[in-house]
């Protein structure tokens, strides 16, 4: 095989309850993800010198052309792992947001860990390959299983849950990053200054069976993230485009992740393309996508495919 393209989806959390943090620095979580239809694509293909990385699409500012890159360190990874020569380049096309809450790089790795298999035409037990992705990231694991999963222990140890969806939902950018740990650090200096002993990580009563019956007003009513007042100190804009949002009838707002990417509810493809529009003309918004999820993980494309990294909503994406 001469290229492999693999395609693979952002991440969402319906729910994300956080922990203490433990020994080794990471929180205890528990979260329910949900895979959606905003897209980075890897194409991988061999090449004398490699490892190298391009990096292209309407998100590439910002991300590593070296062996920072998370999807260089993926395919290095499973190279040693499968005794194969990682003279290989890797093109990443970013369409999801970098330093959002997205997932992005860590959805890169998981494609490149898909693609370079393929690539070296091995064929791993999946049980295996999360096992690599947990080692380059605790968001690696779930962009190979896709769909929505409940994660825990710091987010690597997955169970898939069943949707009754597809749910539609605004995802709102704004200008600049934030960083994963600093938002954690906030929020434990946060948890000091109120003196309460974190409780045990748990998802709220009612998101699953929500989920379930795919009842998007139910859903709106569960919704959680225990990093928001941690990222909205930080970054006190996104308390604004947050209540923006529910002002314009989003049925529930939410950060993703540690943001500082903003999530909004709608009630179907209608809804959602709508409120696309309004929340685009917030003056904080630097862009709004539609998206839909669950989508499925990680999966081989056809390359001729590779840029089209809003293959399911390309008439539902704004941007100015
Ligand atoms: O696992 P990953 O490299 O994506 O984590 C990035 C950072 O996010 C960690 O270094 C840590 O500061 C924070 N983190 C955490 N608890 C988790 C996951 C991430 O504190 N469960």
């Amino acid at each position: 095989m001469n290229a492999v393209t693999v395609r693979v989806p952002a991440k969402i959390n319906l729910a994300l309850s956080v922990g203490a943090p433990r020994k080794d620095g990471f929180h205890e979580l528990a979260t329910l993800f949900c895979a959606v239809s905003l897209y980075d694509s890897v194409t991988i293909e061999h090449c004398a010198g490699g490892p190298a990385v391009v990096v292209k699409g309407p998100h590439a500012a910002g991300v590593p052309v070296d062996g920072r890159n998370l999807a260089v360190r993926a395919a290095c990874l499973l190279a040693a792992d499968t005794h194969h020569d990682p003279a290989v380049r890797l093109t990443l096309h970013k369409g999801i947001p970098v330093a959002g809450g997205m997932a992005g790089g860590s959805a890169d790795a998981a494609g490149a860990l898909v693609a370079a298999a393929a690539l070296w035409g091995e064929q791993l037990e999946p049980s295996r390959l999360s096992a690599l992705a947990a080692q380059l990231g605790s968001d690696v694991p779930f962009p190979l299983l896709g769909g929505m999963a409940v994660g825990e222990s710091r987010g690597e140890r997955l169970t898939p849950v069943r949707s009754g969806g597809p749910f539609w939902w605004v995802v709102a950018t704004v200008p600049g990053g934030l960083s994963t740990p600093a938002v954690f650090g906030r929020h434990d200096s946060l948890q000091d200054e109120q003196t309460v002993a974190p409780s045990r990580p748990r998802l709220p009563e009612g998101l699953l069976a929500a989920v379930e019956t795919g009842d998007a007003a139910a859903l709106a009513a569960v919704l959680c993230n225990d990093l928001q007042s941690a990222a909205c100190s930080l970054r006190p804009d996104l308390r604004d485009v947050l209540a923006y949002g529910r002002g314009v009838g989003a049925l529930a707002s939410l950060l993703s992740g540690s943001g500082p990417t903003c999530l909004f509810l709608a009630e179907g493809s209608a809804h959602a393309a709508e409120l696309s529009a309004l929340i685009n003309a917030s003056p904080h918004v630097a862009e709004t996508h539609v998206v839909r999820g669950p989508v499925p993980g990680a999966h081989v494309i056809a390359p001729e495919d590779a840029a089209r990294v809003d293959l399911d909503n390309d008439a539902g994406s704004l941007a100015y």
